[in-house]
């Protein structure tokens, strides 16, 4: 594997931050959790299962008959949205305020328990009126807005899969989801704030729905937030949120399921072929989500007010802005937009206007904060914040601690917390009122959790020692499989190790065992916290008239991790054409959305290519990042490569 100069260098780290006295003595979990853990981790396990109220306790924790099949809880029955919202009502807790939306422009909504609970029946009972039922997908395509989570626990109350389809992505992207999912219903918006303007959604699941695979939509269900007037209406087919939804009684009736029942289904990149849908259940997903949030971010439902800024189209916005954080009862604040919008300090705006109290962000939104300067979030109160967390990437220590020190006052505790949309929930984390921390390392695995880093030859390595993370038992919150393809789940996860989960990711373990995330070792590139596949980001150049050929590459960046590259050989020869090169770059956002819009286009006569027709990103990497070649000896043609640096002045 390769490994960036900088990420090796984290070793050297030597800066250490214990927990703060008056939390860990009031932390809710201690060190003793991972004794009971190591003593007997199944029943750690059914301990935290507890946490929730099931209709039907289960008695078998985990059943591993089949690996890497895993039935969690199996006997057990649920009901999801029950659980993160009506028995916090039945509680006596129905004033707390669940949601504190804030919208880009300003507007504002506050839910409460008792609020959610109303939303939530409604919604559930529009959709059985809309004839969805247990078992039915439905396709959710929204802005970052409250009726996206009342949504989602609508889908969860009545047993329909949700599959989520991050706003951003193009109606190509979400085509191919509806289509995979095989979704009948879409619940969607007019549009959502972003970058201070109204930004709009309708059209593209309209453009989606005329691909073909998608016939199978009925209704496709609208929230009237941005107010456009110019949005095109099928009669038969669309119908207003505040028409359908608003009518239905406030009263439902949620019905328990088991707890393999399936919850969500979520889509991420693969490095070849189409996205895969990440399928998760009910019970144990549920469980760990529940459990890793009151564990790390410490949450006291009473007083703690919880921002998690990732958006609901990704897994962090699953896990810890609805599951997580409703199931334990929590405050939390829900924000529409960019944290730039209509200011720089926006976000450090909202932490003093809500009194948050634990922040959840991307090393890529520390890393903007920091290039726009210390006096920002300097301007604000943010006294209130105890804890900060980190996910999504590998956080550079210079990074950590400017966010400890400039966020934190340097009194907070930083998690760094690694996991996946594959896991479900955090797996790899310090526990804030425990672990004495390390910038840039996320540490230990989390109670429960069996986590290691093996060699090629899936020997566990000495400290201080590289390889792949693995992760050697099953945990509650894992993918059950890939939608609709068992052998893709076996052979992307459950082959290159026997019995280990593979994680797709480099890692190190430090002299005392720790664990230092280094980035993929596949070629999915990371942007800006976002994976995207270089086959995706291939197949969109290549639908262009003009692109014979392309080849991907992520080139280190310093902001966004990083930078989307591409060779590309054009048909007719190659033209050093400007226009060309937006055009194409333009064709790409709008095949898949703007974040996979590459940074640079090169054009070259040939690609470097292996024997067996494989494209060599790793040479395309070295010209990419202006790095000295690497071995060329397996090419077809080694003068290729020197034909490319030699036309590129401007990538040497
Ligand atoms: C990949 C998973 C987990 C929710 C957001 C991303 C990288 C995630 C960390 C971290 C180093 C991290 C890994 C992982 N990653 N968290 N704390 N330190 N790397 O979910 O889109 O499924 O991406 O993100 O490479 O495999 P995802």
């Amino acid at each position: 594997m390769t490994e960036s100069p900088s990420l090796s260098n984290l070793l050297k780290e030597e800066r250490r931050f214990a927990p703060p006295a008056e939390l860990a003595a009031n932390a809710n979990v201690t060190a003793t959790a991972y004794e009971q853990a190591k003593a007997d981790r199944l029943g750690f396990w059914a301990a935290q299962a507890r946490r929730l109220t099931w209709g039907t306790e289960p008695t078998e924790t985990l059943d591993w008959s089949n690996p890497p099949f895993a039935k969690w809880f199996k006997d057990g029955k649920l009901n999801v949205a029950y659980n993160c919202v009506d028995r916090h009502v039945e509680a006596g807790h129905g004033d707390r305020v669940a949601i504190n939306f804030e919208g880009e422009p300003g507007d504002t909504r506050t839910l409460t328990y008792a609020d959610l609970q109303r939303e939530v029946s409604q919604a559930a009972n529009a959709l059985t009126e809309l004839g969805v039922q247990a078992g039915d997908r439905v396709a959710v395509y929204m802005p970052m807005i409250p009726e996206t989570v009342v949504a989602m626990l609508a889908c969860a109350r009545i047993g329909a899969p949700h599959s989520v389809v991050f706003g951003g992505f193009s109606a190509d992207a979400l085509a191919t989801r509806i289509e995979d999912a095989d979704a009948r219903v879409v619940i969607t918006a007019d549009g959502g704030y972003r970058k201070g303007a109204a930004s709009a959604l309708k059209p593209a699941v309209d453009e989606a729905l005329t691909r073909p695979g998608t016939e199978k939509v009925r209704n496709v269900l609208v929230v009237k937030r941005t107010g456009q007037e110019d949005i095109a209406w099928h009669e038969e087919r669309d119908l207003w949120w505040h028409d359908v939804v608003g009518r239905q009684s406030e009263q439902h009736t949620p019905q328990d399921f088991d707890a393999e029942h399936p919850l969500f289904i979520l889509y991420t990149s693969g490095t070849t072929g189409k996205p895969k849908g990440i399928l998760h259940t009910t019970g144990g997903y549920l469980t760990q989500v529940a459990y890793t949030s009151h564990a790390v971010f410490d949450l006291k439902p009473e007083t703690d007010v919880f921002w998690c800024t990732a958006d609901v189209g990704w897994v962090t916005g699953h896990s810890y802005i609805v599951y997580g954080p409703l199931a334990n009862g929590a405050t939390e604040v829900l924000y529409e937009g960019t944290p730039d919008s209509p200011h720089k300090g926006r976000w450090w705006e909202i932490v003093q206007k809500y009194g948050v109290t634990v922040l959840y962000t991307a090393p890529t939104a520390i890393r903007a904060s920091m290039k726009w300067g210390d006096d920002i979030p300097a301007k604000f109160d943010l006294s209130s914040l105890r804890i900060l967390g980190s996910v999504g990437e590998p956080i550079n220590p210079e990074a950590w601690v400017w966010y400890r020190h400039h966020i934190g006052g340097d009194r907070t505790p930083v998690v760094d917390t690694w996991w996946q949309t594959e896991t479900g929930g955090m797996m790899i984390s310090p526990l804030p009122g425990v672990t004495e921390a390390k910038p840039g390392s996320a540490q230990v695995p989390l109670p429960g959790i069996e986590a290691t880093v093996v060699d090629d030859e899936a020997n566990e390595v000495a400290d201080g020692a590289g390889g792949y993370l693995v992760l050697t038992e099953p945990w509650p919150s894992m993918l059950r499989t890939i939608w609709g393809d068992d052998q893709r789940f076996l052979d992307t996860y459950w082959s290159r190790f026997e019995n280990k989960y593979f994680a797709g990711d480099g890692a190190k373990k430090d002299d005392d065992g720790d664990v230092w995330l280094l980035g993929r070792v596949d070629d999915v590139m990371l942007v800006s916290g976002h994976n995207i596949s270089t086959t995706e980001v291939e197949s969109a150049l290549v639908s262009h008239p003009k692109v014979a050929e392309a080849a991907v590459v992520g080139a280190t960046d310093p902001q966004t991790t990083q930078a989307i590259c591409a060779f590309v050989i054009l048909r007719g020869g190659t033209a050093e054409d400007g226009e060309l090169v937006e055009e194409l770059r333009a064709h790409v956002a709008k095949q898949l959305g703007p974040i996979a819009k590459p940074k640079r286009i090169l054009p070259v006569a040939e690609l470097p290519k292996t024997r067996s027709g494989k494209i060599m990103r790793r040479l395309l990497r070295d010209v990419a990042e202006n790095r000295t070649l690497g071995d060329t000896q397996t090419l077809t043609d080694a003068s290729v490569m020197e034909l490319i640096q030699s036309k590129l002045p401007s990538a040497a």
